[in-house]
């Protein structure tokens, strides 16, 4: 029997094999704090810094985006140098005022893990991944074939060389890699009218008409994005190899995708170790273009943002038994929505059979429940709806041991923070004009 898996790492331990690991900038600490814009601010926690001697590696400084008379600090120090930290944090807050944000990757305790928080800081961990494109394992079906390999480390190089806010580089793809798509295309297109969720057979065929997805071509990342952007705000980034769990649901924070780029080995078209591009066009993007899924799955993102190990790896498992292996209640019967099934022949039919286990999604079972990575899913789980889902995921959230929560600005690209009475009074703002539109148009249909 012939599965086909999506491999998100769902092991947060492994995230000590990061590839840029042993870099100089993998063991800095940062600080993020803000100060009243007076004169000799700065150098008033400079001086603090001094006399600890705690030397600074990096520092920036902005005009806060949140307080008018405020200004931000974004620090990094050498993190074997700061037995002192705690004490240097409590001054800053306690003497001088300033709001004080610890961000570390090398997690030691009571720091909250480093998280981005502008969708231009996806760039900072992108490379910092567990695989490059052309490592395979003995295993993989294109482990000796030289001309497949070569061609991995081509898309590696493209993901290697991305940064935000570039179009996706085109790819022209060969004869060989087209026929390979063809077959997988054609023969999961059979089962989507009876085994595909209605969101899935919704944008399908939107998908035919504006992205190129036909069985002779495969489309190209940066139609689809661009595709997405104007449906849901969702948007694709290349990936070079495989991110660890906290990095990749950090992405869905900000509605990025992280995409691989490549196909499948041409020798057995109907399998793969691990996700490729059929998996994340015909699995994933038609789900991301609907609004409802692309709330839900934002909101694993935001939920993951500074979350302790032990939650990350839980919110790996919701990702898992969701966006890559969920069934969801469609009337009287049940239809599937993760990516893992819509893109693999074999399981799509075998999880609507009555062969597996379904039960009906309970995150606080859901996040514990283990699962096996190289065959077909022995239990599955039942939404009752998107909406249903991402409430269940809110309340979820709210049990991660977090001291602030987060919201995610889209105009800013930006997460806020939500940690003191001016942020939220903005928020409230905000809110109130929402609800003004709202309470207008309401007055209006009448
Ligand atoms: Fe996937």
């Amino acid at each position: 029997m012939e599965a086909e898996h999506c491999k998100m790492n769902g092991d947060p331990f492994l995230e000590s094999m990061y590839i840029e690991e042993h870099t100089n900038e993998s063991s800095f600490i940062s600080l993020i704090f803000s100060l009243k814009e007076e004169v000799g601010a700065l150098a008033k926690v400079l001086r603090i810094f001094e006399e600890k001697g705690i030397s600074l590696t990096h520092i920036e400084s902005r005009p806060s985006r949140l307080n008018k008379d405020e200004y931000e600090f974004f620090i990094n120090l050498d993190s074997r140098n700061t037995p002192s930290l705690d004490k240097i944090i409590r001054t800053l807050r306690n003497d001088i005022g300033a709001t004080v944000h610890e961000l570390s990757r090398t997690k030691k305790k009571d720091t909250v893990p480093w998280f981005p928080r502008s969708i231009q800081e996806l760039d900072r961990f992108a490379n910092q991944i567990l695989s490059y494109g052309a490592e395979l394992d003995a295993d993989h079906p294109g482990f000796k074939d030289p001309v497949y390999r070569a061609r991995r480390k081509e898309f590696a190089d493209i993901a290697y060389n991305y940064r935000h806010g570039q179009p996706i580089p085109e790819v022209t793809y060969t004869e060989e890699e087209k026929k390979t798509w063809s077959i997988v295309f054609r023969e999961l297109k059979t089962l989507y009218p009876t085994h595909a969720c209605y969101e899935h057979n919704h944008v399908f065929p939107l998908l035919e008409k504006y992205c190129g997805f036909h069985e002779d071509n495969i489309p190209q990342l940066e139609d689809v994005s661009r595709f997405l952007q104007s449906c849901s705000g969702f948007r694709l980034r290349p990936v070079a190899g495989l991110l660890s769990s906290r990095d990749f649901l950090a992405g869905l924070a900000f509605r990025v995708f992280h995409s691989t780029q490549y196909i499948r080995h041409g020798s057995k078209p109907m399998y793969t170790p691990e996700p490729d591009i059929c998996h994340e066009l015909l699995g994933h993007v038609p789900l991301f273009a609907d609004p409802s899924f692309a709330q839900f799955s934002q909101e694993i993102g935001l939920a993951s943002l500074g979350a302790p190990d032990e939650y990350i790896e839980k919110l790996a498992t919701v990702y898992w038994f969701t966006v890559e292996f969920g069934l969801c209640r469609e009337g009287d019967s049940i239809k599937a929505y993760g990516a893992g099934l819509l893109s693999s022949f074999g399981e799509l039919q075998y999880c609507l059979s009555d062969k597996p286990e379904v039960q009906p999604l309970v995150l606080e079972n859901t996040a514990v429940q283990p699962y096996p990575v190289t065959e077909f899913q022995p239990r599955y789980y039942v939404a009752e709806s998107f909406k249903d889902a991402k409430e269940k995921l809110r309340k979820f959230a709210s049990t991660i041991p977090r001291p602030f929560s987060v919201r995610y600005n889209p105009y800013t690209q930006r997460i806020e923070v939500l940690d003191n009475a001016k942020q939220l009074r903005n928020l409230a703002d905000t809110i109130n004009n929402e609800m003004g539109i709202l309470c207008s148009a309401l007055q209006k249909i009448k």
